[in-house]
């Protein structure tokens, strides 16, 4: 009989049930009224009164160890049973994965970078924190230029090696970064986020988006500049979009132009997007200021070239006639949608 009783404790131990089924068979085998327990009981009746003494005390331990088994197997079955089939009701609607879009702006981006790409410019990205050097010094900015006024600047800190901290102004700043470190020629784009400290209106924002360009390289003229400026437009625009270019000022170029595009809402007949001049100015331009080149350790008597800047909102706002600059950056969902059919 201890024989048998070993037996059947290492089978009970080792006793895993995968279904409820299989336990129910486990409690009819040994718990059973007919079942194992019940025999074991019947035998033990006829041992002899000297064996009778040990195998109770056996016998009784097996027993409570079989039926503690079956109770803990019972529970466990039963919480994963819980946690599986009685929470879940397939009735329920499905949790559905909506498709994300690209937003306006990104998708703009990629069509103003794709442009400039095929034209052999690379894209350079810089740090949005920058010192007074990179932002204004090395950019012809004179000392008492307005533009470095708080008004204008978001300052972080005062004095770091290189001049004041701020957020950059502007990714001419990456345009110094990138001459710094290397040999002309350059030929490339500079896309990234600008701050200005400006009120936040359907019109002006604190932060904006804006793609740079530079090149420079022997004998560089502002015919090029033209070129390549009219060359863009008709691929953003379409082709027959007109553009015109008006003397202007920036510290860092010279001779400066800004550039009107016909309005592409109303063809140039006059709107209001265009204040009925018939014209929206997209960008500012110009011939790299010799001054620009030299910062920059690059010999200017040898080398020219020409950069351009514009808002990447303004032309997303002419693209998609938005009205409003700050739904941009609102990120409400119904404004956001009407671009999904974009995605690329
Ligand atoms: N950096 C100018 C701006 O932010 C744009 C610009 C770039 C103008 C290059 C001329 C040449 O307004």
């Amino acid at each position: 009989m201890q024989e048998k009783i070993n037996q059947f404790t290492s089978e009970i131990n080792s006793f895993q049930p995968k279904s409820n089924d299989e336990l129910e068979s486990f409690r009819i085998r040994f718990l059973g009224t007919k079942g194992i327990m019940k025999d074991l009981f019947e035998a033990f009746k006829t041992v002899s009164a000297e064996d009778k003494r040990i195998l109770g005390k056996v016998l009784n331990e097996f027993k409570q160890m079989a039926e503690a088994k079956y109770q803990i197997l019972k529970e466990s079955l039963e919480t994963v049973e819980k946690s599986t089939d009685s929470d879940l009701d397939l009735t329920l609607p499905g949790v559905g994965f909506e498709p994300g879009g690209r937003h306006p702006l990104s998708l703009v981006r990629k069509e103003i970078i794709e442009i400039f790409k095929k034209l052999g410019f690379n894209v350079a990205e810089g740090p949005e924190i920058e010192d007074d050097w990179h932002n204004f010094s090395a950019l012809n900015f004179p000392e008492e230029h307005p533009a470095r006024d708080m008004q204008d600047t978001f300052f972080i800190k005062k004095g770091g090696e290189k001049g004041d901290i701020a957020l950059r102004t502007h990714t001419s700043s990456v345009q110094v970064r990138m001459m710094e470190a290397g040999k002309p020629p350059f030929r490339a784009i500079m896309p990234g986020r600008v701050y200005r400290n400006e009120a936040i209106s359907a019109r002006a924002h604190c932060f904006f988006h804006q793609v740079e360009g530079l090149y420079i390289d022997e004998n560089v003229s502002f015919a090029d500049l033209k070129q390549t400026l009219f060359h863009f437009v008709q691929e953003l625009f379409g082709e027959g979009t007109k553009v015109r270019f008006r003397p202007s000022y920036f510290p860092f170029t010279e001779p400066s132009a800004e550039m009107d595009i016909s309005c592409s809402i109303c063809k140039g007949d006059g709107c209001q997007f265009c204040k009925h001049s018939g014209w929206v100015e997209i960008l500012g331009c110009g011939m790299v200021d010799p001054n620009v080149l030299e910062n920059c350790n690059i010999d200017s008597k040898k080398f020219t070239g020409y950069a351009f800047g514009m808002g990447i909102e303004r032309i997303t706002n002419l693209k998609y006639q938005i009205k409003d600059l700050r739904l941009f950056s609102e990120n409400d969902i119904r404004f956001l949608k009407q671009f999904q059919s974009e995605m690329i």
